[in-house]
């Protein structure tokens, strides 16, 4: 979709209806201000739980809470009128059960406005994502890297090569099957990719898997060049705002010091000003 597409809201039915067309674009947000931003050239914006290490300084997102993932979600749905907010459940809040997923799943879509969760694992989430979808929970699926078990992998290393591929592809036909609208597949091999965006009926999202996905996704503030405490091989910098900010920053401070801010044009006289002119 463009910035020239129609003006409704995008809900999930059309983004699984958008397999095999024209790419689809997603990027994370946390804040009212960034969704803004991205809104008119998203058709997807997902409120990660990347958040926790971006915005929070956590070391992975397994800190993740709930009531973070509300906080930022209602931000986020603020500043959106067209992109489909979909918002990330932490860690935790959906693997006991598929009931206690559905408690919280209802509680992020009641409390942040969002019309879709997204979960991370594929087979061994099937079931939930079964129940999910059919009590009116749409579910966007994550498979491949899935960073909330980083703990087990041992770190954020490509999933899916050699004897491991078969197993991913099982992941994205599971979570097809049990009614996911659309699924992530987070750095996996290009070609493996490919094979499973040809395989399974509903839209691939990538981030690290190659080009030839339904669509792609990235981390904002990691696109941005805002979070650059490391940068995935994935992640291409469109901007370095980190950059800028520190430079504009450190500007300020040196005009405080050198007593150059503020000006006088910064600052109110006396008297108040004649009518016309400046405040
Ligand atoms: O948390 C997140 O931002 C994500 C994307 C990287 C897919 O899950």
């Amino acid at each position: 979709m463009t910035a020239t597409a129609p003006t409704r809201p995008v809900l999930p039915p059309d983004i699984r209806a958008r397999k095999g067309a024209a790419p689809l674009v997603v990027l994370t947000a946390y804040t009212t201000p960034v969704a803004r931003l991205v809104d008119p050239h998203c058709d997807v914006v997902l409120v990660g739980d990347s958040l926790g290490m971006v915005l929070h300084g956590l070391p992975s997102t397994v800190g993740v809470t709930m009531e973070m993932m509300c906080l930022h979600g209602r931000a986020v749905t603020r500043g959106l009128t067209r992109a489909l907010a979909v918002v990330d459940m932490p860690f935790g809040s959906y693997e006991e059960s598929p009931e206690a997923a559905f408690r919280n799943a209802v509680r992020l879509m009641a409390e942040t406005g969002a019309p879709a969760v997204k979960l991370e694992g594929g087979r061994t989430m099937a079931e939930t994502i079964a129940y999910l979808t059919a009590r009116g929970v749409p579910v966007m699926a994550h498979v491949g890297l899935t960073p909330q078990s980083v703990n087990m992998f041992g770190g954020y290393r490509v999933i899916g090569r050699g004897a491991e591929a078969e197993a991913v592809v099982a992941d994205a036909r599971a979570v097809a099957e049990a009614g996911a609208f659309a699924v992530v597949l987070e750095k996996i091999p290009a070609t493996l990719a490919g094979r499973i965006t040809a395989d399974v009926p509903i839209p691939t999202i990538g981030i690290g898997a190659g080009v030839d996905c339904d669509g792609q996704v990235l981390v904002v503030d990691d696109m941005l060049g805002l979070f650059t405490e490391f940068r995935p091989k994935f992640v291409k910098r469109y901007a370095t705002l980190g950059q800028t900010a520190s430079d504009a920053i450190a500007a300020y401070a040196a005009e405080v010091r050198a007593r150059q801010f503020p000006g006088p044009e910064h600052s109110f006289a006396e008297d108040a000003p004649t009518k016309g002119a400046a405040p």
